[in-house]
C-alpha cells in the first residue's frame, strides 16, 4: 500500500479509458463530506476496483485560495475517481476543472444538490437548481477548459416544487451546454427549515422521476441516487437507468461492496475475505502512522468491516478505543488477534 505522503502528484491528465462494457457510471459511491476522504477511498478500493469513487465536495474558493495539495492529492489506487466541486462562478469552476485535470482526476462533478445554509450563502449547491442557465454556463466553461467528463449531481427539485417539468427542464438546459452525465438524488432539497441531515431523510424519495428522466433523455447517462440499500435493489434500478450511486449504505456496510465487481462488472473483485481486507488495511494504517499522522482518523472508515458477523462489536470497540491511538496498528492488530483467539478458545471450552 502506498504511503499517502509519498504518493506522487500527477502532473498530466490520466483519464481512465471508458471500459468497453458497462457504463463507467454503472456503480459509484457518493461524495460525502467528512467521510469520503482519501483514506476512505483507499479502504473502498480494497473492496471494489470498478466502482467509481467521488471526493468530498471541495469549494472553488478553497481550491483557488487554499492548500491545493491537501484538497487534491490522492493515491493512484483510487482510480476511477471524480473530484466534486462546489461553486457557481464559471471562471472559477473552469480554473478548478483545470486543476482536476492536472492532478489526474477522471471526472469533475458539480454539486447542485447540497442544501446546507453555508452553501446557500455561497450561492451554490442545491439552490443552483433555480438557476439552470448559470449551471449551464459553469458546465460550458469547464468543458471548454478540460477534456475530462463534466458531470452534475442534483436533486429532483427544491422546496415544495414537485413538478417533474422542473427537473426535466433543468436537465434539458444543462445538457444543452454539453453535460452528458446527471447524477440525481431522488428527493427534493428543502432549503428552509431542515438540516442537511434531515434533507437526506425527510423529503420523500421519488425514484420513478429519475427513471422518467432516462426515458425522456435516452442519449444522456442518468445515475440514480438516494436510499439504495441492497444489491437486488441496485440491479432493479439498473434496468431503468445507466447507473446507481450509493452513499450511506456503502459507508456503513462496506463489506457489501466486495460483491459488486463480480455482480455488476462481471469481473472478480479484489477482496477474498474480510481477514485479507483487514490485513491490507492494517498495512495502510501503519503507513499512515509512520508519517506521524493519526491513524484513527483513517480507521473510522473501516469500523463497519465486520458488521453482520460475530465479533463485529469487539472489532469496533477495540479499534475506536482512544487509549490505542499512539500505538502501532500492526502491533494492535496482533493484540486484537490474540484477544480474539482467547475469547473463541474460552467460548469453545465452555
Ligand atoms: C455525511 C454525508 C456527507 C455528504 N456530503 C455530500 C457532498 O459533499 N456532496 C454531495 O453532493 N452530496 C453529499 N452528501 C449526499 C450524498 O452524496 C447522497 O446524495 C445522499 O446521502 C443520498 O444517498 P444515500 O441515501 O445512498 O446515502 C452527503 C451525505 C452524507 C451522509
Amino acid at each position: 500500500m502506498n504511503d499517502l505522503n509519498d504518493s506522487p502528484v500527477p502532473t498530466a491528465a490520466s483519464v481512465t479509458p471508458a471500459a468497453a462494457g458497462p457504463s463507467p457510471w454503472r456503480l459509484s459511491v457518493a461524495p460525502m463530506l467528512d467521510w469520503t476522504d482519501r483514506n476512505c477511498r483507499v479502504f473502498h478500493r480494497l473492496l471494489t476496483r470498478h466502482t467509481r469513487l467521488y471526493t468530498e465536495m471541495v469549494t472553488t474558493g478553497a481550491l483557488l485560495h487554499g492548500d491545493q495539495g491537501r484538497h487534491l492529492d490522492f493515491d493512484a489506487v483510487e482510480h476511477p475517481v471524480a473530484l466534486q466541486l462546489g461553486g457557481s462562478e464559471p471562471a472559477d469552476l473552469a480554473a478548478c476543472a483545470r486543476l482536476a485535470q492536472r492532478w489526474g482526476y477522471d471526472e469533475v462533478n458539480l454539486n447542485c444538490g447540497c442544501p446546507s445554509e453555508r452553501v446557500q450563502k455561497g450561492a451554490f449547491g442545491a439552490c443552483l437548481m433555480a438557476e439552470p442557465a448559470l449551471v449551464a454556463d459553469g458546465v460550458k466553461a469547464m468543458r471548454d477548459a478540460v477534456d475530462l467528463p463534466v458531470t452534475v449531481k442534483h436533486r429532483i427539485g427544491i422546496d415544495r416544487e414537485e413538478r417533474y417539468d422542473f427537473v426535466r427542464d433543468f436537465v434539458g438546459t444543462v445538457a444543452e451546454a454539453g453535460c452528458e452525465v446527471f447524477i440525481v438524488h431522488a428527493r427534493n432539497a428543502w432549503l428552509q427549515g431542515l438540516s442537511p441531515k434531515e434533507n437526506r431523510d425527510i423529503p420523500p424519495l421519488r425514484h420513478e422521476l429519475v427513471h422518467r428522466l432516462k426515458r425522456d433523455f435516452p442519449q444522456l447517462t442518468i445515475v440514480l441516487n438516494g436510499g439504495i440499500r441492497g444489491d437486488d435493489e441496485i440491479a432493479l434500478h439498473l434496468q431503468h437507468v445507466d447507473g446507481v450511486m450509493v452513499g450511506r449504505q456503502a459507508y456503513h456496510e462496506p463489506w457489501q461492496m466486495a460483491a459488486w465487481d463480480g455482480r455488476f462488472f462481471g469481473v472478480p473483485g479484489p477482496a477474498i475475505d474480510r481477514e485479507q481486507v483487514q490485513a491490507a488495511w492494517v498495512q495502510h494504517l501503519e503507513a499512515v502512522h509512520r508519517t506521524g499522522r493519526p491513524w484513527p482518523t483513517a480507521m473510522r472508515h473501516a469500523l463497519g468491516l465486520w458488521n453482520g458477523v460475530r465479533g463485529a462489536r469487539a472489532w469496533r470497540q477495540f479499534w475506536s478505543d482512544h487509549r490505542h491511538r499512539e500505538r502501532s496498528p500492526i502491533e494492535l492488530a496482533a493484540e486484537f488477534e490474540a484477544l480474539r483467539l482467547a475469547r473463541t478458545g474460552t467460548a469453545e471450552a465452555a
